[in-house]
């Protein structure tokens, strides 16, 4: 079988580039192109992050494009005290002086969906401005792109920013509203998966360390100022990876082992719950399914997969 054509958008830190490790490394998958979104870090930091990623991966190959450094409406809010300052951990890594492919990621974007027409997954690891600035751009570019897979919300209503609200989601709300209206074929995998299906905890994060390759070292290094806040914060056993469980169900969809279809709004006005995407459970709103909520997902099998990831130098 052919490798399948997807096309990634990340805010890239400490998850974010365990997600495109895993990603750049199977072959079951063709990384057609990588725009990049200001959240995690400023933009200019999660360039250098997806650009440093790349090289680790040895992908050199595959675009990686600049995009919105800022949401469409509201000031950028990142999150630095949990992925570091530089988004990977700080652990010193040179994350300078790399040069970005030329091209806006939203024209890139759009122009995969062109060359890929009917057959591109697009999968969205941060904010979701680029992806609402193409449709505003070019809205047919729904009819050609028959999957998209985002890392945000949280079918549990529990947040990771305030109480209700998952951070991918709340950076940019308005951005959310306008995927979710677009007709887009959307594909949740949210912040309750990856809290009770992708927490890595101490003796397993030592054990993939042991597996001694860089790109082990690198993946379970750049987690560290996660791992506290996760201890801090939001009260995990370990540390988790939200990106990472939101590519493995791209990349191999029965990692999922529950989905359903329900219809999603986004919260943008209210302060106390800006960005909470309010999930219709029990269909009260009878209003039309606009999107596909994973509500479980295999946590061996994702193991089993960063491990075969690890593993590949
Ligand atoms: C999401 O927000 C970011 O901190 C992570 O990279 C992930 O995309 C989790 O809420
Ligand atoms: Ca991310």
């Amino acid at each position: 079988m052919s490798a399948r054509p997807f096309y990634i958008d990340t805010d890239t830190a400490s998850d974010d580039a365990v997600a495109l490790a895993l990603a750049l490394t199977d072959d079951r998958v063709d990384i057609v192109g990588i725009g990049v979104v200001a959240g995690n870090v400023p933009l200019a930091s999660a360039v250098q992050n997806a650009l440093y990623t790349r090289e680790v991966c040895g992908r050199g190959d595959v675009p990686v494009h600049v995009g919105a450094d800022r949401p469409l409406v509201l000031p950028l809010g990142t999150a630095q005290n949990v992925h570091g300052h530089d988004g990977m951990g700080d652990i010193g890594l040179e994350l300078r002086g790399r040069e970005p492919d030329a091209g806006h990621a939203v024209d890139a974007l759009i122009e995969a969906s062109h060359r890929h027409a009917g057959e591109l997954t697009l999968v969205t690891l941060g904010p979701l401005t680029n992806i609402a600035l193409a449709v505003h751009r070019d809205p047919t570019i729904v009819e050609r792109i028959p999957r998209v897979v985002i890392m945000g919300a949280a079918a549990d209503h529990v947040g990771n920013v305030n109480p209700v609200a998952e951070f991918n989601m709340w950076v940019d709300p308005h951005a959310v509203q306008v995927v979710l209206d677009s007709g887009l074929p959307l594909e949740f995998v949210g912040w309750d998966i990856s809290r009770r299906d992708a927490v890595i905890v101490p003796s397993l994060a030592d054990e993939l360390r042991a597996i001694g390759t860089p790109l082990a070292e690198f993946c379970i290094d750049i987690q560290a100022t996660v791992a506290s806040f996760c201890a801090t914060e939001t009260k995990l056993a370990g540390f988790d990876l939200p990106d990472p469980i939101a590519m493995a169900y791209a990349i191999d969809p029965t990692i999922a082992t529950e989905t359903r279809r329900m219809h999603l709004e986004v919260e943008c006005d209210s302060t106390t719950t800006r960005g909470m995407v309010v999930m219709d459970l029990l269909g009260f709103t009878r209003r039309e399914e606009n999107a596909l909520v994973v509500m479980h997902a295999d946590h061996e099998r994702f193991v089993e997969m960063l491990r075969e990831m690890m593993a590949r130098s």
